[in-house]
C-alpha cells in the first residue's frame, strides 16, 4: 500500500490524487482520500484505481489538509468498506495505514472488547485505539505514541484529528515513509515520487518515530516524546523520469531503456579502465568464505545469475535464498558469511526481515538496490546502486538487467586482474540489447503465433535455466498464461507429461557447453507435439532458430537473452488486452511479509 498526506495552502484533493497515482505501484485494489475543512472531515474512497477515485471525489469540497491511500489488500477483501481512510467510531480520528499489525486480535480483545468495527482491517483498530487512549490521556500526541508502543508489526500512518485540523500526525515503523518539506506546506509520503510534484526536499523518518506536521514546520519525536533533529536532503529524482512520455506503457519504455542503463552502470562504476567500488565493500566480499544472496521475485532470479558470476569470476561459494523462506527456515551459515540483499525497491518486507535477523546475529551485509535511501540500503552495512532510474511498471525489466550487471561489476572487481575486459563487454551488451529492441515486430509475432494456449514453458540449461525462470515469471505475471521455467534436462522427469499438441516451449541457448543437450530436449518436446521456439546466440544458432541474438561474453548472456522474453511477455499481455503496467493482484513493492 502507499500513503500520502499534505497540510498547506493549496486545495489538497489533486495533490493527494496525483501523489497516489505515483504510488499505485505499491498496490491498486482500492483507494481513498480524507480531507478536512470547517464543515468537518470528508472521505472519498472506493474499490478500484486512482483514476476511478477521481470520479468519486466531490470537486466542490475545498480543503488544504488531507491524507490518501492506495491499497494492496492484506486484511479484508478489496472493497469500499475496507478501503482507507478509516475512522474511529465518533469520527474524530481519520487514518491511513501501510503495513500489518500482527497483534490486532489481542489489542481488540484487551482494549476494545465491545467496539463496533465497520471494516475487517487492522487499520480500524489503530483508529479505535487512538480514540480510546485520547479519552484516558487527554492528549492526542501522548495517545498516539502510546498506541505506537502497543502495536506489533509494521506501519506508516497518517492521522487527522477533526478537533484540530491545523495539524497532521504521522508515525512509522518498518513501513517506508518520508517527510516532504515546502514553503508554507509540509507532506508525508511512502516515497519521494509521491511528493515530487510539490517538493524535492525530504527528511527521512526512522522506525518508531512520531511526526507532527503543520503548515509552518515539522517536528519529529521518538517514542518517549523527545525531539529528534535530522537534516533534510535533496532528491536527485527528476519528475520527468517518472513520466512515460510517448510510450503506451512504462514497461515498454523500461525495456527500451536497458541499453542506456547498462551504459550508465559503466559510467558510474568504471574510471580509467578500472572498476571503482568502495574498498570496504570489496574487502567485505573478499573476506567472506561464502556469499548469501537474499531476494524475492525477479531480484532473486538476478541473484541466481549473480551466483554464477561470484563463483566463476571470483571463486567465492554463493547461495541464493528466497527471503521469505530464509527468515523462518534458516540454513546452516558458514563461518564468515556476507549477506547480499538484492532489491529493486529496497523495501521488500520479506527481505528486510532477513536483514533484521542477520544483523542480530552480527553478520555483515550489502544491499544492491535501485533506490538510494531505501530501508534495505539504510540498514545494511553497505550499498551498491543500480542507476536504472525509477522503475514504474510492476513487472521488473531494467532493474533485473541492472542487478545482473552490477553483480558482474562487483564480481569482476573482487576477482582482480582477469582476461575479462568488463567495460568493453558491457558496451557490447548495450549494443546487442539495442539491436533486439529495434526489432519489436519479431517478438510481437512470436507472442501471437506461439502463445495460443493457456500454458507455456521456458527451458534452458546452465545460466539459461535462470533466465528461463525469469522469463516465465514475466510472462505469467502480466499475460496470466501459466508458465513454468524449467531446467531443460529436468523436464523429462515428470513435467513433460504436460506437453500436448500445440503447447508452447521456448528454449534459450546461450552456452556452448549445453547447446546440443538443450536442443535434444527441444526435439523431445517437439516429438510430443510442442510448438517450439529457440532463442540462441549467433555463434550457436541453427538455421531454424526463430530468434538469433548477436554474441556477447558467455558470462553476460543473461543480459541479452532476457530481453526477447520481456518483449514476448509485453506483447502477449497487449494482445490479450490486459493492464500491462498494473497486472491484477500484484504490487511492485510488497511491504508486508
Ligand atoms: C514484488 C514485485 C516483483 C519483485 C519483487 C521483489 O513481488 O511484484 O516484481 O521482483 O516484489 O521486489 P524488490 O523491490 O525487492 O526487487
Amino acid at each position: 500500500c502507499g500513503i500520502v498526506g499534505y497540510i498547506g495552502q493549496q486545495d489538497v484533493k489533486d495533490i493527494l490524487l496525483n501523489g497516489l497515482e505515483k504510488l499505485e505501484y505499491r498496490g491498486y485494489d482500492s483507494a481513498g482520500i480524507a480531507v478536512v475543512n470547517e464543515a468537518g472531515v470528508h472521505i472519498f474512497k472506493d474499490k478500484g484505481r486512482i483514476a476511478h477515485l477521481r470520479t468519486v471525489v466531490d470537486e466542490t469540497v475545498l480543503s488544504t489538509v488531507g491524507i490518501g491511500h492506495t491499497r494492496w489488500a492484506t486484511h479484508g477483501a478489496p472493497n469500499q468498506r475496507n478501503s482507507h481512510p478509516h475512522q474511529s467510531s465518533t469520527g474524530r480520528f481519520t487514518i491511513v495505514h501501510n503495513g500489518v499489525i500482527e497483534n490486532e486480535l489481542e489489542l481488540r480483545q484487551e482494549f476494545l472488547p465491545n467496539y463496533n468495527f465497520i471494516s475487517d482491517t487492522d487499520t480500524e483498530v489503530i483508529a479505535a485505539l487512538i480514540e480510546h487512549f485520547v479519552l484516558e490521556k487527554e492528549d492526542v500526541e501522548l495517545a498516539i505514541r502510546h498506541v505506537m508502543s502497543l502495536l506489533h508489526g509494521s506501519y506508516a500512518l497518517g492521522v487527522i484529528d477533526a478537533n484540530n485540523p491545523e495539524v497532521l500526525y504521522a508515525a512509522k515503523n518498518k513501513s517506508p515513509m518520508l517527510i516532504g518539506l515546502g514553503e508554507g506546506f509540509n507532506m508525508i509520503g511512502s516515497d519521494a515520487m509521491a511528493m515530487l510534484q510539490c517538493t524535492n526536499q525530504f527528511v527521512e523518518i526512522e522506525d518508531e518515530e512520531f511526526i507532527k506536521l503543520t503548515r509552518e514546520g515539522v517536528t519529529i519525536y521518538n517514542l518517549l516524546g523527545v525531539t529528534v533533529k535530522r537534516d533534510p536532503f535533496t532528491a536527485e529524482l527528476d519528475a520527468s523520469d517518472i513520466e512515460k512520455g510517448t510510450y503506451p506503457h512504462y514497461m515498454l519504455k523500461e525495456i527500451d531503456e536497458q541499453p542506456y542503463v547498462i551504459r550508465r552502470i559503466v559510467e558510474q562504476y568504471f574510471e580509467d579502465g578500472d572498476i571503482k567500488i568502495d574498498q570496504e565493500i570489496v574487502k567485505a566480499v573478499k573476506e567472506a568464505d561464502r556469499l548469501y544472496i537474499i531476494a524475492a521475485g525477479t531480484s532473486m532470479h538476478a541473484g541466481f545469475v549473480g551466483k554464477q558470476m561470484f563463483e566463476q569470476l571470483a571463486g567465492i561459494p554463493t547461495e541464493v535464498h528466497i527471503s521469505s523462506e530464509f527468515v523462518y527456515n534458516t540454513p546452516v551459515i558458514s563461518k564468515k558469511p556476507l549477506f547480499i540483499f538484492i532489491s529493486q525497491s529496497g523495501e521488500t518486507a520479506d527481505s528486510r526481515a532477513v536483514l533484521v535477523k542477520i544483523k542480530q546475529l552480527g553478520y555483515p551485509s550489502l544491499t544492491i538496490t535501485n533506490v538510494p535511501g531505501s530501508t534495505l540500503s539504510r540498514e545494511a552495512d553497505h550499498t551498491l546502486l543500480l542507476y536504472a532510474g525509477p522503475e514504474i511498471a510492476v513487472a521488473s525489466t531494467k532493474a533485473y538487467t541492472a542487478q545482473v550487471a552490477v553483480q558482474a561489476v562487483l564480481a569482476a572487481k573482487v576477482a582482480g586482474k582477469t582476461d575479462l575486459d568488463l567495460s568493453r563487454e558491457l558496451a557490447i551488451v548495450a549494443n546487442v540489447m539495442e539491436s533486439i529492441t529495434d526489432h519489436k515486430e519479431q517478438y510481437e509475432a512470436i507472442a501471437k503465433d506461439y502463445l495460443t494456449q493457456r500454458n507455456c514453458f521456458y527451458i534452458g540449461r546452465h545460466v539459461d535455466y535462470y533466465v528461463a525462470l525469469e522469463a516465465a515469471l514475466k510472462l505469467k505475471e502480466i499475460s496470466y498464461i501459466q508458465t513454468e521455467g524449467f531446467a531443460a534436462g529436468e523436464l523429462k522427469h515428470g513435467t513433460i507429461a504436460l506437453i500436448e499438441k500445440g503447447t508452447p516451449v521456448i528454449a534459450i541457448v546461450s552456452q556452448e557447453s549445453v547447446n546440443l543437450n538443450t536442443r535434444s530436449n527441444v526435439k523431445e518436446v517437439k516429438a510430443r507435439g510442442a510448438n517450439t521456439v529457440i532463442i540462441s546466440l549467433r555463434s550457436l544458432s541453427s538455421e531454424t532458430d526463430q530468434i538469433v541474438i548477436d554474441d556477447v561474453h558467455p558470462l553476460l548472456t543473461p543480459l541479452v537473452t532476457v530481453v526477447p522474453t520481456q518483449l514476448i511477455s509485453y506483447y502477449a499481455a497487449l494482445q490479450r488486452g490486459f493492464d500491462i503496467d498494473k497486472p491484477r493482484n500484484l504490487a511492485k513493492s510488497v511491504t508486508v511479509e
